[in-house]
């Protein structure tokens, strides 16, 4: 049978462990470029799908602080793609009006990507219909290490109180200070890490892995992630009484 969704509980936000592109290459015979470049289609996919299920925060993760160690021709490589994909799909990300932010560090990242990242993020800065986070140049020790910096730096001229200090304060000096924490955090490529990625906003994420490689999975996969979400919720969070209520409410909708 094909999974139902419960429109409502969707998660608010899902983040993205995209693994798999060099394996899924190499079960091909082909270099590891052609998998990060049919990984660009999974990309669209689970964008276009996020879109149209009015999930509000998608967050993916597109190039770490690690991947600089990767040869310097999949690293030239990834960076075109990743120039190509933000130029060639800005005029359909401003028809969904989806809105682009950044999150990592902008320093090292070539000129001619930071260009081309800086004006879809501005172009698209209005745009409220999904927020569309590309983790780039991106390790969540140096993202945590950098707010402690900022929040030393308020400290110091008197604008913070390191006493009253919450969390919550805490994480105003995230990349992610305008965005909920993650929902659903789904990791593709089948491997048990978390390898650097948004290690404040997870703390109360629910995982999925999957051994799918990331070029395979697309919106079934994605929507069978989404089920199995609401699968965990269904046993932790509420009464049966609300199950049998939302499961015979106009809200459902069959996908997949
Ligand atoms: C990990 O797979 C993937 C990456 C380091 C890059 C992710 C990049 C893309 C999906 C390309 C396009 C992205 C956007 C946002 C357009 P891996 O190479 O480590 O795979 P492996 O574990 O099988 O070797």
């Amino acid at each position: 049978m094909n999974p139902q969704l419960d429109l409502e509980t969707l998660p608010r936000h899902i983040a993205i462990i995209m693994d798999g592109n060099g394996r899924w290459a190499r079960e091909r015979n082909r270099n590891r470029i052609f998998g990060h470049r049919e990984g660009s289609n999974s990309v669209r996919d689970v964008v276009s799908s996020c879109r149209r299920l009015g999930i509000p925060f998608l967050t993916l993760y597109a190039f770490s602080k690690e991947n600089w160690q990767r040869p310097d021709g999949e690293v030239r490589a990834l960076w075109r793609l990743l120039k190509n994909f933000l130029k060639s799909q800005l005029p359909e990300i401003m028809e969904k009006e989806i809105r682009l932010c950044h999150l990592g560090d902008p320093d090292g990242i070539p000129q001619d990507v930071a260009e081309q990242l800086q004006a879809a993020v501005a172009d698209t800065a209005r745009n409220d219909k999904l927020t569309l986070s590309l983790a780039i140049n991106y390790g969540g020790r140096q993202e945590i290490t950098r707010a402690a910096r900022l929040l030393a730096t308020d400290v110091q001229e008197g604008k913070c109180d390191l006493h009253g200090l919450s969390p919550e304060d805490f994480s105003q000096y995230l990349f992610t200070s305008d965005f909920p924490d993650p929902d659903l955090v789904i990791r593709t490529g089948g491997e048990y890490r978390v390898s650097n990625f948004l290690l404040w906003q997870l703390a109360y994420a629910e995982i999925y892995i999957t051994k799918v490689l990331w070029p395979d999975f697309r919106e079934p996969q994605f929507i069978e992630a989404l089920y199995e979400y609401q699968r965990r919720e269904r046993r932790f969070g509420k009464t049966s009484e609300q199950i049998r209520r939302k499961s015979s409410g106009p809200s459902r909708t069959r996908l997949g």
